[in-house]
């Protein structure tokens, strides 16, 4: 080709990128809660199962398409056949808006590493979270009122983001990765030693580890761990077909995803141990029980950890890795999902990679600062999130699988592709877990949760809340999808230079 595609320095390089975008905020605030709930210790076979069943399958996928097409998942797809480009885009939208309101919760980490130090909730972390911090009003109507204390941390990681995706693959993104992951690990293991010496940790080891065989029936627990997996390893949604794009020809592929597969899995029950160790505490500090603290997400780390801060002996330092921790893995997270839309623009327009850096990350760095640095913000995200996560992750996911191996019939020439360069080779068995298993898990979760939306609505929002932010953003991505795989590609873009 006339230009040559960024390439990441060596094989550490894309392993680390991978890894610091599979370890994110699903590891530390959605995982231990979703494996309490589903059965403590026994969650721990169908999640293992789904990782080998699903979740390390989809990895091999993704990587097979963006390594064999070397392309952003537009690119990628497009060179699979005309017909699918607009599921590269519908994965590169689904990017942009998880990008919008994940750095809004990296800002509000950032904010609370520093509260920690003078324990500024004071003794109602609630009520300082929801009312002093985010000024959240009283209806969920947007109120465009202005949050110093959010806009300010949030502007902040989108000018750290232009500097590290305008760096370029191996510089900025690679780089970040390097240094990022081995910090977030060495401050999480502190954290989990000083955790496991608190008083009454072993009770939330207990509530955490105990086994109840008896969930292993149900499918909701099946489900929960085909979800958990699929979100925590960051596949189906196009980041790691641009990862992939990034390697040289020859990289052990299979190697490298058994890698940042089980380091996921790895770190993700450490996190387990460091908040239940905490929850523990906190549960015995209240003289409750551990159920009666169990929470997740914002609730886990903007109310239960203050809480635990607040009354735990070194509780500032406990504050400080914590958050910090919510700080460096989100990050990591936050590049690769905003590399996606980068790499999309700057395939499809030809533009140099600061040119799309600028554009791209100005635009979602606009929407992100209109919608979360206001008093609307935490309402939006709660809603948004939900139906990215299931319409948008797990409908894209199904989509891209079912065409490639059903429609396209493309599935054998990836499983060539992927033993042709990799150590670890796949077969008759893997083609049956692309072709026939995931689409019948990934089938059954996108309908069973649309159903459950559908007749149910979602959370205590009104139907035209959720029916604009939830059902209308996620049809409105597929129609935009469609619309600019239409666009034709510019004479400079690298589907006819590279
Ligand atoms: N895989 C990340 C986690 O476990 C989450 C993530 C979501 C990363 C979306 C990138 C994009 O937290
Ligand atoms: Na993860």
């Amino acid at each position: 080709g006339l230009s040559r595609r960024e390439q990441f320095a060596g094989r550490w390089a894309f392993i680390f990128a991978a890894i610091g975008s599979a370890v994110g905020l699903g590891n530390i605030w959605r995982f231990p809660y979703v494996a309490y709930e589903n059965g403590g210790g026994a969650f721990i076979v169908p999640y293992l199962i789904a990782l080998l069943t699903a979740g390390i399958p989809l990895l091999f996928f993704d990587y097979a398409i963006g390594h064999r097409f070397k392309g952003s998942p537009p690119l990628a797809f497009r060179r699979l056949s005309k017909w699918a480009e607009s599921i590269g885009w519908w994965q590169v939208l689904i990017c942009f808006v998880i990008g919008v309101y994940y750095a809004a919760i990296i800002a509000y980490a950032a904010m609370y590493t520093w509260f920690s130090f003078g324990e500024r909730w004071g003794d109602d972390p609630e009520a300082f979270f929801f009312g002093e911090y985010l000024q959240v009003p009283e209806g969920v109507a947007p109120t465009l009122e202005f949050v110093p204390a959010v806009f300010w941390p949030m502007l902040v990681v989108w000018v750290i983001l232009l500097v590290v995706l305008g760096a370029g693959v191996q510089r900025g993104i690679a780089m970040a990765s390097l240094i990022g992951i081995p910090v977030l690990f060495i401050m999480f293991i502190a954290l989990v030693i000083v955790a496991l010496t608190l008083p009454g940790a072993t009770d939330g080891l207990n509530a955490l580890f105990t086994p109840n065989w008896s969930v292993l029936s149900d499918p909701q627990v099946w489900i929960a761990a085909y979800g958990q997996i699929f979100f925590s390893l960051s596949v189906g949604f196009g980041i790691m077909i641009t990862y992939s794009s990034y390697l040289k020809r020859r990289t052990n592929l299979t190697g490298s995803g058994l890698m940042v597969g089980f380091t996921n899995s790895s770190f993700e029950i450490l996190c387990g141990i460091g908040v239940f160790s905490a929850l523990g505490f906190m549960a015995q500090a209240n003289g409750v029980q551990v159920a009666d603290v169990v929470s997740n997400g914002i609730g886990l780390a903007f109310i239960a950890f203050p809480t635990i801060i607040s009354q735990a002996p070194l509780g500032v330092l406990i504050g400080v890795l914590f958050f910090a921790s919510l700080v460096f893995a989100g990050f990591t997270s936050l590049i690769s999902i905003l590399e996606v839309v980068v790499s999309a623009v700057k395939d499809k327009l030809g533009w140099s990679r600061w040119t799309t850096v600028i554009v791209v990350v100005g635009v979602s760095g606009i929407v992100s600062l209109l919608l979360f640095s206001t008093t609307t913000g935490i309402n939006v995200l709660d809603v948004t999130d939900a139906f990215a996560n299931n319409f948008g992750i797990v409908g894209a996911a199904l989509v891209a699988v079912v065409v490639v191996s059903w429609l396209l019939r493309r599935l054998d020439g990836m499983v060539s592709h992927l033993n042709a360069v990799s150590s670890f080779r796949v077969g008759r068995i893997y083609k049956i877990l692309v072709a026939v298993i995931l689409p019948i898990v990934l089938a059954y979760m996108w309908v069973s949760d649309v159903v459950l939306k559908a007749t149910e609505g979602y959370g205590d929002f009104p139907a035209w809340f959720v029916g604009t932010f939830g059902w209308g953003m996620s049809i409105a991505l597929i129609v935009v999808a469609i619309l600019l795989a239409l666009l034709p590609w510019s004479q400079r873009s690298a589907l006819h230079s590279e």
